[in-house]
């Protein structure tokens, strides 16, 4: 049977750090509150001309140096946002730069946006994984990349302290069955849970009534909406973690034919060092063999996994043949796992 397997990694972060110090300067709290409560120290934030696409170029770039592969070579480009820079998918945008301008235009890879907030990029994995198994692709590019502190309310300190910005990308190519590293997939949704967690579109009011009493219909046309900041109810979504995250890795283990002791690495999506304290005790998983680096970049939704990957690989924590076990849980809800072999 087909496999498949990563086989390169990057990742990106904006210049601007905000430390929690800053953060005290316009909200009520301290390094001391979000530390504790949260295990952030700093965070990373776009500013001037930098863009998402930009970060995520870059770490797309990053990752097909480090798996040898050319940009002409890449097949399907998946770009897991919940921030995109085009209301209709910012993956066009890197098959550009990666691609033509890299280049001449020899090949035009299919690429879409995925959008699943925090699960976006493990759910990217399991795109990958189906688009090489059943599609025929080859060479798939898997990029994380988020910028809530554009939809954050930054007088809001229950939210603001929470999310940084980042990007961060995978190459996951097709090999032999035998060479499999990627696979006990687990996933799922709950919309009621929506209510915790969400930003959702509002009709921007001082939008002028463009066709007076002349328009078709009263209510026509549409006013012209946008995104509202982000709404958290932060003690709900907790117990929403702790409870769903460590079911979801034990049910990938299960369908991968192992334990918890068969992990050397527990990487869940970066969002509150006590969730991923109480996640790695109920799976009985000890710290040491935790990957965590939220305290420097915050909760960067779905660039958090490949971000904190790519660290751990390139500072040679993470050795070849190690076992992975991941897992994305945010809004939607939405929760899922995979295991990885480096
Ligand atoms: N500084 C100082 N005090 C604060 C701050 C702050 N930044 N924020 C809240 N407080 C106060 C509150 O006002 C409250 O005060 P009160 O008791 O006088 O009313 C008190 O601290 C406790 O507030 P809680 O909200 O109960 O604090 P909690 O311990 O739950 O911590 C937190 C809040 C850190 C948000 C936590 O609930 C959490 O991390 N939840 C998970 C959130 C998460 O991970 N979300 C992202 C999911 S991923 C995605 O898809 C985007």
């Amino acid at each position: 049977t087909q496999g498949c397997k990563l086989v390169g990694c990057g990742s990106a972060v904006p210049s601007l750090n905000i430390s929690n110090d800053d953060l005290s300067s316009i909200v009520e709290t301290s390094d001391k509150w979000i530390y504790e409560r949260t295990g952030i120290h700093n965070r990373r934030v776009l500013s001037g001309k930098d863009s998402l696409t930009g970060l995520s170029e870059m770490a797309a770039r990053r990752a097909l140096e480090m798996a040898q592969v050319e940009p002409d070579d890449v097949d399907l480009i998946l770009m897991c946002t919940s921030t995109p820079e085009d209301l209709f998918g910012s993956a066009p945008q890197l098959h550009v730069k990666e691609t033509i301008r890299a280049s001449g235009c020899k090949n035009s890879p299919l690429s879409y946006d995925i959008t699943a907030a925090c699960s976006g990029f493990v759910l990217g994995l399991l795109s990958a994984a189906c688009h090489i198994r059943g599609g025929g692709f080859k060479n798939v590019l898997v990029i994380g990349a988020d910028s809530l502190s554009r939809y954050v309310d930054w007088t809001d300190r229950k939210t603001c302290i929470l999310f940084g910005d980042a990007a961060g990308a995978v190459v996951v190519q097709a090999c032999d069955g035998n060479e499999d590293g990627l696979f006990g997939f687990d996933f799922h949704s709950d919309g009621e849970g929506q209510k915790h967690l969400n930003a959702t579109m509002r009709e921007d009011n001082d939008q002028e009534d463009v066709l007076g009493t002349n328009g078709p219909a009263a209510d026509f046309p549409p006013k012209r909406s946008s995104y509202s900041c982000i709404q958290m109810n932060g003690q709900e979504v907790f117990r929403f973690a702790v409870k769903c995250v460590p079911q979801s890795i034990e049910s990938a283990l299960g369908k991968a034919g192992m334990t918890s002791s068969d992990v050397d690495w527990l990487l869940l999506h970066q969002a509150n060092q006590r969730i991923t304290d109480k996640v790695s005790e109920k799976l009985q998983i000890p710290s040491e063999r935790v990957i965590s680096n939220l305290a420097n970049y915050g909760n960067t939704s779905a660039a958090s996994i490949p971000l904190a990957l790519d660290e751990a690989i390139r500072s040679g924590k993470v050795q070849p043949g190690h076992t992975i076990a991941a897992s994305g849980f945010g809004a939607g809800l939405t929760w899922g796992s995979t295991i990885m072999r480096w």
